[in-house]
This record gives C-alpha cells, sequence and structure tokens, in this order.
C-alpha cells in the first residue's frame, strides 16, 4: 500500500504570478521541514508554470496543470498540449475537475484520451471525479462514479493505472456553496472506489492513491485523513491562504 500522504492544493483562478511566488517561496520552506512522507503539489495556472518550475528548482514539490488537451499539436484554438506540458516540466494534470466538467463539458470518454496522452507523456494524471446534489439526492451518486472510473480509465494496462491518482470530490462539497462532507460518508464512498479499482485492475487497484476533496479545512481535515482509503487530500480555499495551510501540513507532520 501507499505510505506517502499525497496533499495538494488546486489554485483555480485564483492567484497572480506575483502571488504565486510569494507563497510558493514559504511553501518550500515549509517542506523543508516536512518528513517525506508527505508529498506535496501545488497547481497554479498556464502562465505561471515556468516561472514556478524555476523556483521549485531545488524543492521536491511537484507542479501540476489544470487541465489539458490529448492531441499533441492541432488547430484546438485556447488547448495546451501534453507535449507542452511535457516541455515545461509539469508532473501531475489534472483531469476532470467539476467545474471543468460543468462549465467546460470536460467528459469521461475525453478525459480517457487524456489520461492515456498524459501516461505517454509521464505526466501523472490525477482523475477527479465525484457525484452532483442531484445524483446524491436520487442516490445515484455510485452509478455515476463508476461511469466516471469506468470510462475515463477504459484500456489501461495495470501499469498504467500504477501511474494514476484519483481525486475524489463530490460536487456538492466543493467551493463556498459546498457543504463539507461527514467522515463517515467520505470513508464510505472511498471504500466504494477502492472496491471498483481492484475489481478493474485487481490487486493493482489495492496501491492506486485516491485523495479526498471538497471544503477540506483546519477543522475536518483530520476526520478525512483518518479514513481507510483516504490517501491524501485535495484542498482549494483553506490551501490557498499559506497560513492555513501551514497549519494543516504540521498538524498531519506529527500525527500521521
Ligand atoms: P475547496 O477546498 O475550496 O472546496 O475546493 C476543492 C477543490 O475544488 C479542489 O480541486
Amino acid at each position: 500500500m501507499n505510505e506517502k500522504i499525497l496533499i495538494g492544493t488546486n489554485w483555480k483562478m485564483t492567484k497572480t504570478l506575483a502571488e504565486g511566488r510569494d507563497y510558493l517561496r514559504r511553501l518550500i520552506e515549509i517542506k523543508k521541514s516536512l518528513s517525506s512522507k508527505i508529498e506535496l503539489f501545488v497547481i497554479p495556472s498556464f502562465p505561471h508554470l515556468y516561472p514556478l518550475k524555476e523556483l521549485l528548482q531545488e524543492s521536491d514539490i511537484k507542479l501540476g496543470a489544470q487541465t489539458m488537451h490529448w492531441e499533441e499539436r492541432g488547430a484546438y484554438t485556447g488547448e495546451v498540449s501534453p507535449l507542452m506540458l511535457e516541455e515545461a516540466g509539469v508532473d501531475l494534470i489534472e483531469l476532470g475537475h467539476s467545474e471543468r466538467r460543468q462549465y467546460y463539458n470536460e467528459n469521461d470518454i475525453d478525459l480517457n484520451k487524456k489520461v492515456k496522452a498524459a501516461l505517454q507523456k509521464r505526466i501523472t494524471p490525477l482523475l477527479c471525479i465525484g457525484e452532483n446534489s442531484v445524483d446524491k439526492a436520487r442516490n445515484t451518486g455510485n452509478e455515476k462514479i463508476r461511469k466516471q472510473l469506468k470510462v475515463s480509465l477504459y484500456g489501461l494496462t495495470k501499469e498504467e493505472i500504477s501511474n494514476v491518482q484519483i481525486a475524489y470530490e463530490p460536487v456538492w462539497a466543493i467551493g463556498s456553496k459546498g457543504v463539507p462532507a461527514s467522515a463517515e460518508y467520505v470513508r464510505e464512498q472511498h471504500s466504494n472506489i477502492r472496491h471498483l479499482l481492484i475489481e478493474l485492475f485487481d490487486e493493482t487497484g489495492e496501491d492506486v492513491p485516491i485523495l479526498y476533496g471538497g471544503s477540506v479545512n483546519e477543522q475536518n481535515f483530520e476526520s478525512y485523513l483518518n479514513c481507510k482509503n483516504v490517501n491524501g487530500l485535495f484542498i482549494g480555499r483553506s490551501a490557498w491562504d499559506i497560513q492555513s495551510f501551514e497549519k494543516i501540513l504540521l498538524t498531519i507532520d506529527k500525527n500521521y
């Protein structure tokens, strides 16, 4: 089983380059004081990838991008390719975040192509999945999650799945209007996801990291990390403020 605790933040569209630099300088210092069991990643906006990669030269903090096309080149105005992200030195690609699904029609079929394209470039796909409030109300959340996983991971070999990470983020728990999920709910959902990964990829599915995200904050993060099959946290708002993130990281370092 993966012994590492993966902790990352998706900056979404919230920071200028100057703010990103200040934040990252501080995070690099904090990371030096943490044990190596904590693996950290940050996911800034596209224009900041090159300058922030420079800053990260001496650090083992991983750098991610927020979305990606699956083709290397082509007439796809506004898109960024796996080749370009490889050139920028990106370690990780966030795919299928609920905001991308909701506002930009990112769908499971395309996500399957993106996952495969990322793996070809040795960029780790962080595949985001989760049911919305309607699914939850109608009790169809599990079907939604199963479909997301089965379609997005279709055709992957065992070797390939061992390089994929999953972020489970119930859509109703994300963002300023989100309602934090109970730890019990998170435990159950992560267990369901783990079972499906094992169903699809046999024993290799046991080692795929499953992160939890959605209104993770200083008050509730430990309750989630205490759940079996929660191998890390994917944090928005509570990590955008470096002081709040520092508190979370130091507590994890001390208690886990
Ligand atoms: P919040 O932690 O702000 O709810 O955002 C979570 C998220 O969307 C991470 O990708």
